[in-house]
């Protein structure tokens, strides 16, 4: 017994710890699913020994005190949390578990939405006009931030309609991905401290004590549910959800309404598939039986309602040990540092490497070899390293510090000032910089080399049988037959593939190349405006480039720097001589260009691929953007087309679908 009482304490101290971080200084330490790993162990453990239980204990009470800043706001309507399920199994218990408390067979109708990952809030109407806004504090008693949510554009400060006299609506503040992106990125501009996601960066913004601050902020609201509310009430959830939205009052455009367990899995498959492309944090789906007879006849258990259950996300977020720190070479040069992590699964999938990025980024987190750390994989987004769990910081550890020589090739590492990416001097010396160049030239949308891939690319320089691009074009059949997994068969395919790539044109050569700064669209910009002609742009000077469309300083001096390398024009050269060759481009008459002038962004799954219909439109003179703004003209939206969307249409942006895309581009081509 001595053994658990010790433990249940040890639980508490570092529950109670995480949770002062978490709701008190909106910066936790360890990610949820670690916290909720403790919390459910402390559970067992009270469940199992009940004479552990202390009234002090975190398994009963919801949260975190209010912060004494703000005034308390005491709620007539608790504040309610969610019991969580993770699996179809935990589904079936929850439908089970009704239908045994309702005495009843028949199918339950549910409302199914996405568990948005932000924080609670409690508006309060009197008479159509926002009178209070409140955070969930420890469920009973908040926080008042009414002056802060006044500044929240999507909370109306009016409703519209025939509303109640006193109406409490619950819901999410949320900080989109675009916006959050943003703030972070001018945090570091700033020198400031940068947020470590989306659901901290808006606790952060809403628990601000200057709200001129808050108003900075790009936070939104949606609506899940309600509180008190005078008169009558219609029947079910799903209803009083869309008379809250005929308020006037944001509620997710994902709601659905469902039949049973398995409709309820079914939203949870779509929403989990559409996961990535909305443009919020959302960690599960929230289902609540719809009929608001049955929630009341179904009640709560101490924190938590008997008619609701958020079926969570595998984790995104997972704890792990960092073995080494190393330097990773890019086609530019570029020292990346990279984590090698002890193997750690994290939402399915084994991680074992995470990206540092670059040296600020490594002294802000300050990470370190023999470190805890948070490892976070979104989507197909790269793994990170969200933050170090310092309190696990063993006693040896020592800072990092950036090589002072080049790990491939020994050439000296340097470091402009000011800038945040430390380069390798090497150039096409440095045999990392070589690989990565001969990749990129290989790539798709470059030279598009089928066959060619990066373990090739690495075979063929480590054998010795190429030094540049230029190479590519003398292998001969029986060098490449030689090498570990190919075969004359694939010899001759690729050789093939070599040679089919002679034929090309001037943008993708021009990107190919891998000057630094063009990218596909400045290549295509540099082609058509010098007609074609590669001479001339080799030759150009800096004030002739920035006549090129989105041509600036910057790009016009890398392009000439690229072309005074006495290696480069040799490479370019020899790749000429081994039959490298484009046909020339007319630039386009400006009565041809007849979408000049107008701006494009391709979301969502379209019949072709998206860069089709992008050649299209710009060999017609629009211009391709890959996000929304007030500059956007048209949206071609295909399906399953997400935030995008969404934005297009608050800003009242055209929308097409791809056949009016196809009518539009007939018109103009006539
Ligand atoms: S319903 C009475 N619906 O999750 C039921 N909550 O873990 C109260 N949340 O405090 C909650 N999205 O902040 C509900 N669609 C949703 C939600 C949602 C996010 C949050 C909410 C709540 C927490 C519980």
């Amino acid at each position: 017994m001595k053994k658990q009482i010790e433990r249940a304490g040890e639980l508490r101290d570092s529950l109670q710890y995480h949770n002062y971080r978490y709701y008190v200084l909106d910066d936790p330490e360890i990610p949820d699913a670690e916290y909720d790993r403790l919390f459910n162990e402390l559970k067992a453990l009270e469940e199992e020994f009940p004479q552990l239980v202390t009234p002090d204990s975190p398994t009963q009470r919801v949260g975190g005190r209010a912060l004494e800043h703000f005034n308390e706001v005491e709620h007539r309507v608790p504040m309610l949390s969610l019991d969580n399920i993770f699996n179809e199994d935990g589904l079936a218990d929850f439908e089970r578990r009704l239908k045994e408390r309702l005495n009843s067979a028949g199918t339950i109708s549910f409302t199914a939405e996405p568990k948005l990952d932000g924080l609670a809030l409690s508006l309060r109407y009197e008479k159509g006009v926002l009178a209070q806004a409140a955070t969930r504090g420890d469920g009973r008693v908040g926080e008042d931030v009414t002056v802060n949510v006044r500044t929240i554009r999507s909370v109306p400060l009016r409703l519209s309609g025939n509303f109640p006299e006193v109406l409490e609506v619950r819901g999410e503040v949320i900080m989109t991905r675009d916006g959050f992106a943003e703030l972070n990125r001018k945090a570091v501009e700033e020198g400031t401290k940068s947020f470590a996601n989306p659901r901290n960066a808006a606790a952060g913004s809403l628990r601000q004590l200057d709200s001129k601050v808050t108003a900075t902020r790009p936070l939104s609201f949606y609506a899940y549910g309600f509180g008190e509310v005078s008169g009558e009430l219609p029947q079910t959830h799903f209803e009083m959800m869309q008379t809250l939205r005929d308020y006037g009052i944001p509620v997710s455009p994902e709601l659905r309404l469902v039949e049973g367990a398995n409709g309820c899995l079914s939203v949870y498959q779509d929403i989990a598939e559409k996961r990535d492309q909305l443009n919020y944090d959302i960690d599960g789906v929230v289902y609540k039986v719809n009929s608001l007879a049955l929630q009341k006849q179904l009640g709560f258990v101490s924190r938590a309602p008997r008619w609701a259950i958020a079926h969570k996300f595998p984790a995104q977020e997972e704890l792990t040990r960092v073995e080494a720190i190393e330097f990773q070479v890019g086609r530019t040069g570029a020292v990346t540092p990279v984590a090698r992590l002890q193997p750690v699964e994290v939402a399915g999938v084994t991680v074992s490497n995470a990206t540092l990025h670059n040296m600020d980024e490594i002294e802000r987190k300050d990470v370190r070899v023999g470190d805890t750390v948070v490892i976070r994989r979104a989507g197909d987004v790269i793994p990170e390293v969200v933050n170090v769990v310092t309190a696990l910081r063993p006693v040896d550890t020592n800072p990092v510090n950036l090589p002072q020589h080049c790990p491939v090739c020994g050439a000296d590492v340097l470091r402009v000032e000011g800038e945040a990416v430390a380069r390798c001097s090497g150039g096409l010396y440095c045999e990392a910089q070589r690989k990565e160049a001969i990749k990129h030239y290989a790539s798709r949308r470059a030279m598009d080399i089928e066959g060619l891939g990066d373990k090739l690319v690495e075979q063929l320089v480590d054998a010795e049988l190429i030094h540049d691009v230029a190479d590519l074009y003398s292998l001969e059949a029986d060098q490449v037959a030689g090498l570990e997994r190919m075969g004359e068969k694939s010899a001759a395919n690729l050789l093939a593939a070599i040679d089919a790539s002679k034929q090309t044109e001037l943008p993708r050569f021009l990107f190919a190349l891998g000057i630094r700064e063009v990218g596909e669209a400045t290549a295509r910009n540099l082609a058509l405006h010098f007609g074609g002609d590669l001479q001339a742009i080799e030759k150009a000077p800096e004030d002739a480039l920035q006549e090129v469309q989105d041509v600036g300083p910057i790009v016009a001096s890398h392009v000439v720097s690229f072309f005074q390398q006495s290696h480069n024009i040799e490479v370019i050269d020899k790749l000429l001589c081994a039959g490298i060759e484009w046909p020339s481009i007319e630039k386009p008459a400006a009565e041809e260009q007849k979408l000049s002038g107008t701006s494009f962004v391709l979301t969502g799954t379209l019949s072709k691929p998206r860069d089709e219909f992008k050649t299209r439109l710009q060999q017609l003179g629009a211009k391709v953007s890959g996000s929304v703004s007030k500059k956007t003209d048209y949206l071609v939206a295909g399906d399953a087309a997400g935030s995008k969307l969404t934005k297009a249409e608050a800003l009242g942006i055209r929308v097409l679908n791809e056949q009016q895309l196809e009518e539009l581009i007939e018109n103009a081509i006539e």
